[in-house]
């Protein structure tokens, strides 16, 4: 597979004059790709009907010209003026039932009928325009859906399609009620019109409501993703993508990505570790200038499940994605936006091709002097003079041409994310930090400080075949597809600390679950622990944030100081009752890789290892050298060798 690298290109902000010169200094320096268009409806249409798609021929024409393949970027993220002054009522509303305005980005409702119409119209203009144009190389639909906090709103749009679509899951008002258990606090309704959404009441809406609210939200994700996709595949046979973000979950990633031909995400590594990110500040002072060690992989790993998940297949291990986005220098939207250190911005890119990543594409080609972003780095800066990343991305270029073809292999191990347990906890955290994706991350975390590659894979998994251990933490039910593949398992999987202990209208299951196949064990009762309390184990390890009380014949082979069961099961499934602390996550990861013949490494820290068909890889994400069998790495280093 070969790996290319690309740019985002914001035509309508520079000077024509420019543009030539502009397509010949990235084809100079190695890149190949070029996304373009997505946020330029005020330029393609400037009044209703009135298409201006002259200067669009002609960017075309000047980066096609030059040997550049182009994304098109679908431009409905930025609606304009006149579009939301027609109707009013497509903006979204806050939780607390406030409009947002105009005067940014993102000032839609996914569920807004005359919007999506208005999409439509002009993603299909779009299409029958540029859809076989020779310079056309891949789309992206819209940009980064639930950026800003956008897919949960509570509009009078919202509000009709939810009743529409509990209409439909629950078919009549009386079993919502059963389902709900509206019966509690008087909640029962009777009509479909007497159902609000979940916000602005007293105290918390009824949780069942809620998470059906989630479901019903990413649902209009996928919905107004494929108004935009069915209309592109009509005129064009190239490739669709979404430009995804890290660390959100406000919808199901692998339903949208069911319908693309591969997924892509967005990586700004050091604007995460300062914003989006568990750390303590000693670890922040750290990697201020690097990012998380383990935060591009773990994306990397997911993106290329989503990826593998739509039509084109490839499954976790080979999924098609991308690097839409590649955080070049200092970002403007963190808390504190520091520069990389040299070389990290080489280190990121060969992170992601090890991954997988088809195409890294930097974010953005030259710094644009005004308005929101004028403080965010590009490759460029706004004089035209190469900013540090510029030369850091030929680098790469020069390098890839004699790479050998970097081809990825199934990893030993693996790790189940899954959105809507993400819903569920956040609806019901039950303990101020229980947050789904943090649990899956320091899962993953410690895999990785094992120096192991893994694969993400999906809630409805149906095939564990190949891997040796897997881990499914915090998954509020089963799908039966992956019970069924637990139950034919040969390896060894670890779930809990709180899966498969509701139903899919976060009830308690009656009788207790979980029910896993082989492993007899149940929650009796579950405890949220504050920040500063731990269960201690009698091997010295502990449980932070959550614990819970099993009962059931599958014998402990870990148990609490005090004697209670803390890790049950001996055979293909067992369950964990709490969860563990870092140091303590790597011990029982550890035993299990063990036990499993999966052959651990002793990592300094900051050192991380990727393993393709071929290769083995290992990045310096630490500020000080480190040795590697011999080798010295230097602080952004990236080093490579035969497996
Ligand atoms: C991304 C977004 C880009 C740009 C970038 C800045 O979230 O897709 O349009 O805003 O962040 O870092």
């Amino acid at each position: 597979m070969t790996r290319a690298l690309g740019v985002c290109y914001y035509p309508e902000h520079w000077d024509e004059s420019l543009w030539a010169e502009d397509a010949r200094r990235m084809a100079d320096l190695g890149l190949s790709w070029v996304r373009i268009g997505e946020f330029a409806w005020s330029r393609l249409e400037p009044s209703p009907g009135r298409l201006t798609f002259d200067w669009l021929d002609r960017a075309f024409d000047v980066l096609g010209g030059a040997g550049l393949k182009v994304v098109l970027g679908t431009p409905t993220a930025t609606p304009p003026r006149w579009l939301v002054d027609r109707m009013p009522d497509m903006l979204p509303v806050d939780r607390e039932g406030n409009p947002r305005k105009f005067g940014s980005r993102r000032h839609y409702d996914f569920s807004h009928s005359g919007y999506r119409e208005e999409c439509r119209r002009i993603v299909r203009t779009l299409a029958e325009r540029y859809g076989r144009h020779p310079a056309l190389g891949a789309w992206q639909t819209d940009n980064e859906y639930a950026c800003h906090d956008t897919t949960l709103s509570y509009s009078d749009s919202a509000r009709r399609a939810f009743r529409e679509w509990l209409a439909q899951r629950y078919q009549s008002p009386e079993a919502m009620n059963r389902a709900h258990g509206n019966v509690f606090w008087s909640m029962e309704v009777s009509d479909w019109a007497e159902v609000d959404l979940p916000n602005l009441t007293v105290t918390e809406a009824n949780p069942a409501l809620s998470l059906a609210f989630r479901r019903f939200a990413s649902d209009m994700v996928v919905e107004f993703n494929r108004v935009q996709v069915e209309e592109i595949r009509r005129q064009s046979a190239a490739p669709i993508l979404h430009n995804y973000m890290g660390r959100i979950t406000d919808f199901d990633h692998f339903a949208v990505g069911a319908d693309l031909d591969a997924a892509s995400w967005d990586s700004y590594p050091i604007g995460f570790l300062s914003d989006r990110l568990e750390n303590t500040p000693e670890r922040k002072a750290r990697f201020l200038r690097q990012g998380d060690p383990d935060n591009q992989a773990f994306h990397h790993d997911l993106y290329r499940a989503v990826g593998g998940y739509g039509p084109g297949g490839g499954g976790p291990s080979a999924g098609r994605w991308w690097v839409m986005e590649q955080q070049p220098g200092p970002v403007n939207w963190a808390p504190w936006n520091p520069a990389p250190l040299p070389g990290m911005v080489r280190l990121w890119t060969w992170e992601a091709f090890a991954h997988g990543a088809e195409v890294v594409s930097y974010f953005r080609w030259r710094q644009f002097p005004q308005a929101q972003e004028q403080m965010h780095a590009g490759l460029l800066r706004p004089d035209s003079a190469p900013a540090p990343a510029f030369h850091e991305a030929g680098e790469v270029a020069r390098e890839l041409e004699s790479m050998s073809s970097i081809d990825p292999v199934q990893a030993p191990v693996a790790l189940v994310f899954d959105y809507e347990s993400a819903w569920a906890w956040d609806v019901q955290p039950q303990g101020r930090d229980f947050d789904a994706f943090r649990l899956a991350f320091s899962a993953y975390r410690a895999f990785r400080r094992a120096g192991l590659s893994v694969d993400i894979l999906p809630p409805d998994t149906a095939d564990l075949s190949g891997y040796k251990v897997v881990l499914a933490p915090g998954l509020m039910r089963l799908r039966e597809p992956f019970r069924a593949a637990l139950a034919a398992f040969d390896g060894i999987a670890l779930l809990g600390p709180r899966t498969d202990t509701k139903t899919a209208d976060l009830a308690i299951r009656v009788p207790l679950g979980p029910d896993l196949p082989g492993c007899d064990t149940s929650v009796t009762l579950a405890e949220s622990l504050p920040p500063g309390a731990e269960v201690w184990l009698e091997d010295g390890s502990r449980f932070v944030h959550w614990f819970e009380h099993l009962e059931g014949t599958a014998p402990a082979t870990l148990r609490t100081a005090n004697g209670r069961p803390a890790l049950v099961g001996q055979g293909p499934v067992r369950y964990l009752a709490g969860w563990p602390d870092d140091p303590s996550f790597d011990r029982i990861l550890r035993a299990l890789c063990a036990e499993a013949g999966v052959p651990t490494l002793d990592l300094p820290d900051g050192l991380r290892v990727r393993d393709t068909a071929r290769h083995r890889f290992v990045f310096n994400y630490a500020p000080e050298p480190q040795k590697w069998h011999g080798a010295t790495i230097p602080p952004a280093g990236v080093h490579w060798e035969e497996r």
